[in-house]
């Protein structure tokens, strides 16, 4: 068995090979020019001192590192990990886009298809997928995530995970996922990067580990801990979260990496006095696997000797991470990854294009659409494209990228191009993302004056969100919406593509443009993407993963928020209200809100029983139908209210959700059981607990349009 494969090296180790297992080094240098790190790198490598690198990649790189590892007295192979996050060399668009498109298939074969590409290039192990749940687009790695809510959060990381790793670790095109960051990082404070987290117990259990504990039972092989401090206590030598709960209550197998340099952190947080405190409070927590601080390597021995840390957490962590090695079969051969033929054919396969469109049209959103402007006729004769991101490539990528290879990429000005071959296309840049110039203007507006109608491109470059980009101020950047009022200022039907990383304040846009395309960054294909919705060749399906603020006073804003004892129940009534004075409770765009060229009607909602027990589901059934002209895909959503509860429950928890496709005219009965599981909370002393009582059943387009409504009573 693997544990007896373990347990014989393990025997064979010293003290200070098991702890060169838990390191891990960043090593773009290894494979570089000659330099005292390169030499510092290899030498601790071939000294056994190296479990894992992560930022080395292709066949040839990994392969002659691999080698010197196996240089070592005890040969054991290195892992190679990377942050394969969107895709390797196929770009897909950002996890937060494609987790608009609630469609999990998708969502599972653009994973496959990133852990295709880079197994074929010597990688083992990707450190994804994100799993925070983010309710505040101040902060940079919303991006990366599935967004605001739970349920939707869960299932989209059993899908990556399925998707990076097969139902079974060890296949040569698949790859180790990492479920991180665990825990509550997307929490942060004022969704600034690398912030405190305080949060109850309750809203911990409830909202933001249910998406790592769906990833541990998947089988992620892989945890990664976090930069944040959860009430008090930095991720990394939180005990509690990673002993208690994670390899505790949830009995998980994997091995946890510390974020990068996070071990390290702990100093300036004011939690170690040095890094040998800060190297035993992570060991004693259960952070297994050092990346970047070298606290492991420097400090567990001494640890040990002096008796300070006991050699078992040292020895767990280090059978931990062997036995994933042997899983990925690299004991057996150390090179399975690396063969140089395999990678040139899975890296140029065409046949990865056709995925990155679907995933690229899924993703997008059509938040608005006034007098059915959408879709444009294709015999249009005059079409002015204005923005500074109508040539777009390497913003359309989006940040976390690997591989950037411009010509793979497709820009709207080119997809629209190939839509409209007839037509006379006139381009205006009129500003720049980033600067304040309006003298491009002039230019633009002519543009828009001499057309029948204007398609804007607008949105924030690439490196506006991701790590460490948090932004206070979340509105479309610089002069672009002057740009936009403007060129709307022509009377000519203007319809808006937005890019961006995150949920942006666009007022002036929202309440003007006559039609509004929500991009996202779509990746390689989004310019054909966007191109196939604006001219009806694809019918948009995407729903928002996350609320859009009316301005950033509103955040955090989410749909599954409390009532409050005083809650406004009649619009713009506000007096002694919980509201604000300046502006309403309302997001601008809602939480599963997403527009179609065809219109669905619900009806005929039916449940199994008003009455069940605590053992008992309750199948929710009703009919769709696609009332409109044309083909399209909806996704209906399924959301339950406890109306009482001993501790107050959210206004509406989705709890399922499907996407169907319906032709003009068809029908069908969808059904969607409520487990006991779906109706419990998690009570502060007494744990995940049902309540008997009434809960409310919603079904409807987004959270903010039901359109059924009944209930039953829990005995
Ligand atoms: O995987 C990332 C993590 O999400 C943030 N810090 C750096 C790591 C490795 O690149």
């Amino acid at each position: 068995t693997i544990e007896q494969r373990v347990d014989s090296v393990m025997k064979l180790m010293t003290l200070t090979e098991k702890i060169g297992q838990l390191n891990q080094y960043s090593g773009r240098e290894v494979t570089g020019p000659a330099s005292d790190r390169k030499n510092y790198l290899l030498n601790d490598i071939k000294n056994g001192m190296v479990g894992s690198m992560l930022n080395v990649k292709g066949v040839k790189d990994t392969r002659e590192i691999q080698a010197i590892a196996l240089q070592s007295r005890l040969k054991i192979p290195l892992l190679f990990s990377l942050d394969v996050i969107h895709g390797y060399k196929t770009v897909f668009p950002i996890p937060l886009a494609e987790s608009a498109s609630w469609d999990l298939s998708i969502i599972r074969r653009s994973a496959e298809v990133a852990a295709e590409e880079s197994a074929a290039s010597g990688i083992h192990w990707t450190f994804a997928p994100m799993v925070d749940i983010a309710r505040d687009p101040r902060w940079g790695r919303v991006m990366e995530g599935a967004g605001e809510d739970t349920y939707l959060g869960s299932q989209i990381a059993k899908a990556r995970v399925l998707g990076f790793q097969g139902e079974k670790l060890g296949a040569l095109d698949r790859i180790m996922a990492c479920a991180k960051h665990f825990a509550a990082y997307g929490a942060s404070m004022a969704g600034r990067d690398y912030n405190p987290v305080d949060l109850s117990k309750q809203q911990l259990h409830e909202i933001y580990l249910p998406p790592f504990k769906a990833a541990a039972d998947a089988g992620v092989a892989t945890f990664m801990n976090s930069f944040n401090t959860l009430n008090g206590i930095p991720a990394t030598g939180n005990a509690y979260l990673q002993r208690d709960i994670l390899k505790g209550k949830w009995n998980y197998k994997g091995f946890v990496v510390s974020d990068w340099g996070s071990i390290g952190e702990m100093i300036p947080w004011g939690f170690a006095k040095n890094l040998s405190e800060a190297s035993e409070k992570a060991i004693v927590a259960g952070s297994d696997m050092d990346m970047e601080s070298e606290a492991y390597k420097k400090e567990l021995e001494k640890l040990v000797k002096s008796g300070k840390v006991e050699e078992k957490y040292i020895d767990e962590a280090v059978k931990r991470i062997l036995y994933k090695k042997f899983e990925l079969g690299l004991f057996d051969n150390p090179y399975r990854f690396s063969d140089e033929k395999r990678e040139q054919k899975v890296m140029s396969d065409p046949k990865y294009k056709a995925v990155a469109l679907a995933a690229a049209q899924k993703s997008i959103v059509l938040l608005k659409n006034n007098n059915n402007t959408l879709p444009l006729n294709k015999s249009i004769k005059n079409l002015a494209l204005i923005g500074p991101l109508v040539n777009a490539k390497r913003d359309q990528a989006g940040n976390w990228t690997v591989y950037i290879d411009t010509a793979n990429m497709v820009s709207v000005h080119e997809g629209v191009k190939q839509k409209i071959k007839g037509a006379k296309l006139t381009y205006a840049q009129g500003t720049t993302v980033k600067d304040t110039l309006t003298n491009g203007f002039a230019e633009a507006v002519n543009a828009a004056r001499n057309a029948d109608a204007v398609v804007m491109v607008l949105g924030e470059t690439w490196d506006f969100s991701g790590e460490a980009k948090s932004r206070s101020d979340i509105s479309l950047p610089g002069k672009q919406e002057e740009l936009f009022k403007a060129v709307k200022a022509t009377g000519k039907p203007v319809i808006v593509v937005l890019m961006a990383g995150r949920p942006l304040v666009f007022n002036a846009i929202a309440a003007q443009a006559d039609a509004v395309i929500y991009a996202w960054f779509l990746g390689d294909q989004g310019g054909n993407a966007i191109a196939d919705v604006l001219f009806g060749d694809y019918n948009p399906s995407g729903k928002l993963p996350i609320s859009f603020p009316k301005n950033v006073g509103q955040i955090p804003i989410f749909y599954s928020h409390y009532n409050t004892g005083r809650p406004v129940t009649k619009a713009g009534d506000i007096r002694y209200k919980s509201a604000y004075i300046d502006v309403s409770n309302d997001p601008q765009y809602a939480f599963g809100h997403g527009l179609s060229y065809t219109t669905f009607s619900y009806s005929n909602l039916k449940l199994s029983s008003n009455a069940i027990n605590q053992k008992e589901n309750v199948k929710v059934s009703f009919t769709l139908t696609n009332t409109g002209k044309v083909e399209g895909e909806e996704v209906a959503q399924l959301y339950i209210q406890d109306t009482f509860a001993s501790v107050v429950r959210p206004v509406k928890e989705l709890k399922d959700f499907t996407k169907v496709k319906l032709k003009p005219g068809e029908s069908k009965e969808i059904s969607f059981e409520l487990s006991p599981e779906k109706l419990a909370f998690y009570h502060e002393e007494k744990g995940w607990i049902t309540e008997a009582g009434e809960f409310k059943v919603m079904v409807g387009t987004a959270s903010n349009d039901i359109k059924l409504k009944s209930s039953f009573e829990l005995k």
